[in-house]
């Protein structure tokens, strides 16, 4: 019985989600792309400062949240939070091209090398090697910034 029951919350959990997710409204989803990269950002600048710059003592722990941090956004299915409605022709507060929707190999190929980076960064995070993580760090840098060359409006 216990299991049944867990079961159906399940069930019902997801039941509300789903539908939820499917509605989000342009507005949403750009505030949310936005605070991601807000947070990767921030996470980014902590190993940076640790790794690259030294200008705060390394602490193996915060870099390997750092890092987790970083994947666990990369692997959450963002595409999910990019619209063709989103792009900053069609809606405000954006600096989303519409490129991105123009040129669906180059997004894909962008959004994977990010995606694989970042999950190099975990491992490498995991590691505690301080030197291979400032080479790891500046790797993601480069896929933020193809993106950002590509799809983002100055
Ligand atoms: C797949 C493309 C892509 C990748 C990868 C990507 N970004 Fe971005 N980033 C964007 C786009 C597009 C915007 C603009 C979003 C908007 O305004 O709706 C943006 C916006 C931002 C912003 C500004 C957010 C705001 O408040 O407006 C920051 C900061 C940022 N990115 C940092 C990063 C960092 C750091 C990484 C890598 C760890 C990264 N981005 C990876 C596409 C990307």
């Amino acid at each position: 019985m216990k299991k049944t029951s867990f079961v159906s919350a399940a069930a019902l959990a997801l039941s509300f989600a789903m539908p939820a997710s499917a509605q989000m409204s342009v507005e949403d989803q750009i505030e949310a792309r936005q605070a991601a990269y807000q947070f990767m950002s921030w996470n980014m600048g902590k190993i940076k400062a640790q790794a690259v710059d030294g200008e705060v003592e390394f602490n193996a722990d915060q870099m390997k949240a750092a890092a987790n941090a970083i994947a666990a956004v990369a692997n959450s299915g963002m595409g999910a939070l990019y619209s063709p409605d989103s792009t900053l022709d069609k809606a405000e507060n954006t600096r989303l091209k519409p490129e991105f929707f123009e040129q669906p190999e180059k997004a894909r190929e962008v959004g994977m090398n990010f995606g694989r980076e970042a999950n190099k960064l975990q491992e490498v995070a995991a590691s505690g090697d301080k030197a291979a993580l400032a080479r790891q760090f500046a790797a993601v840098g480069e896929t933020c910034k193809a993106c950002h060359d590509n799809f983002r409006a100055k």
